[in-house]
């Protein structure tokens, strides 16, 4: 549990002397926020932001170190910036050489982008004063400190503090502001966790270091829709933009084979399309093997004693491989209903339909049970090009999804597999 180290001795204290508040009816109040919005150019990045950077507000882009948040911040900034729009970068981790020597790998550098070294927050709230920016960003927040609090950089008092005072100062002169964030591996977020409630749009930049394609997701936004993805592309001139991710999802799949299924998981509040491979063959071991990557093995040893007896399907005597694809780990059990569906397709060496995904719990008795978040799953598979998708029957009939696709509502896991035929 993270707890402050320090309690700011600003507290209470507004950062800028702003004129007296006044009481307006709502109905007066401009809501021209598109109008205002900032296009970056940059498809991927004004989509999860719901059409641009909104005047005034507060965006949070986080993730792993070493992911490429400051390569796609960088990139970002020359969108930007033109010889008109004066965009201003301060950095409190790299010097003005390193970033000039990865501006190097992008595209050509705009007059407009103004950088600085800076981590001092009176003098960062300075320079914003005397230069003025369109738009400001900080690369990274926990390296910003206020002299008035005594804890180190990073630590949450300061994060907070000085995220506290960057929003009054974005407000105050509407400027929207890009924050950069650091993301622990364990999801214990130093920082960005912390920042959450107060920024307006939360950004997470993620993916597997050992793959170039990276993840943008939208965690919260309160100028627009969350649960939009950007995919990148990590390349030798900066991240590339992937306008069509069921390509990168799904690109390394095999033409329709047997035992290959997709399935749309959900990872945290975000769906991902994820393929389930199992390989079923004859075993010549008196103890058939049973291997599992990327998802539970006690989980498999319930799936293929369910499988068989509901399904009539003889694998005791087969080894049985499962894994998920790009190395990803799922525990959620809307799984479940795929893993089956491989399996007795790697089986029965009848493959599915490349355009079919497939969602649901599988119970002891080989019902299908409805999952949480369906609307969301099918949209994120008709969003990636699917055209199908096997889904638990039980509220099926209330669900609301893209017109682009076609779903088949199972109550067993024999329906399920019956309906194989069709969507093969
Ligand atoms: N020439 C290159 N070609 C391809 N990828 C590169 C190249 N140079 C750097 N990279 C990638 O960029 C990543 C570094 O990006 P960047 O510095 O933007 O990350 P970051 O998230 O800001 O990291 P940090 O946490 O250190 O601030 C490297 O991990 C590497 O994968
Ligand atoms: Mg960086």
């Amino acid at each position: 549990m993270e707890k402050p180290v320090d309690t700011p001795v600003r507290k209470g204290r507004s950062l800028f002397a702003v004129s007296q508040s006044v009481p307006l009816p709502l109905l007066e109040v401009s809501a021209d926020v598109d109008e205002a919005r900032i296009f970056i150019g940059m498809n991927e990045m004004d989509r999860v932001l719901g059409g641009g950077l909104v005047p005034g507000s507060l965006v949070l882009l986080a993730g792993e170190p070493g992911i490429g948040k400051s390569t796609l911040l960088l990139q970002i900034l020359c969108h930007l910036a033109s010889d008109q729009k004066k965009v201003l970068y301060i950095s409190g981790e790299e010097s003005l050489t390193q970033i000039r020597m990865r501006s190097e790998r992008l595209r050509e550098i705009p007059g407009g982008l103004w950088v600085v070294c800076e981590s001092g927050l009176d003098r960062i709230i300075e320079i914003v004063e005397e230069q003025g920016p369109s738009v400001l960003a900080v690369d990274s927040i926990q390296t910003l400190f206020c002299d008035e609090i005594s804890s180190a950089p990073g630590s949450i008092a300061q994060v907070r503090e000085a995220a506290a005072r960057l929003m009054q100062l974005a407000r105050l002169k509407g400027v929207p502001t890009i924050l950069v964030g650091h993301v622990t591996k364990e999801g214990a977020i130093a920082g960005p966790r912390v920042l959450e409630h107060l920024v307006d749009t939360v950004l997470y930049f993620e993916g597997d270091r050992s793959h170039t394609f990276r993840l943008l997701r939208t965690i919260k936004n309160r100028y627009g829709p969350t649960h939009e993805i950007g995919v990148f592309e990590m390349t030798e001139a900066g991240l590339e933009q992937v306008p069509n991710p069921s390509e990168v999802f799904l690109g390394q799949r095999p033409k329709a084979v047997p035992g290959s299924v997709v399935v749309p998981c959900m990872e945290g509040t975000r769906p991902i399309l994820v393929e389930i491979q199992a390989l079923v063959s004859p075993s010549h071991l008196s103890m058939p093997r049973r291997t599992s990557t990327g998802i539970d093995s006690n989980r498999l040893a319930l799936l293929i004693a369910v499988a068989e007896r509901h399904l009539g399907v003889a694998l005791y005597d087969r080894d049985i491989f499962i894994n998920v694809a790009g190395g990803l780990k799922i525990s959620e059990p809307a799984s479940e209903l795929a893993v089956i569906m491989a399996m007795v397709s790697s089986l029965r060496e009848v493959p599915l339909d490349m355009d079919t995904a497939v969602f649901g719990e599988v119970g002891l008795t080989g019902e299908v049970r409805a999952v949480g978040r369906a609307e969301l799953r099918l949209n994120e598979a008709a969003r990636l090009g699917l055209k199908k998708c096997v889904i638990p029957w039980a509220g099926s009939d209330r669900l609301k999804f893209s017109d682009s696709l076609e779903i088949l509502p199972v109550k067993r896991i024999d329906e399920a597999v019956a309906a194989m035929s069709e969507v093969s």
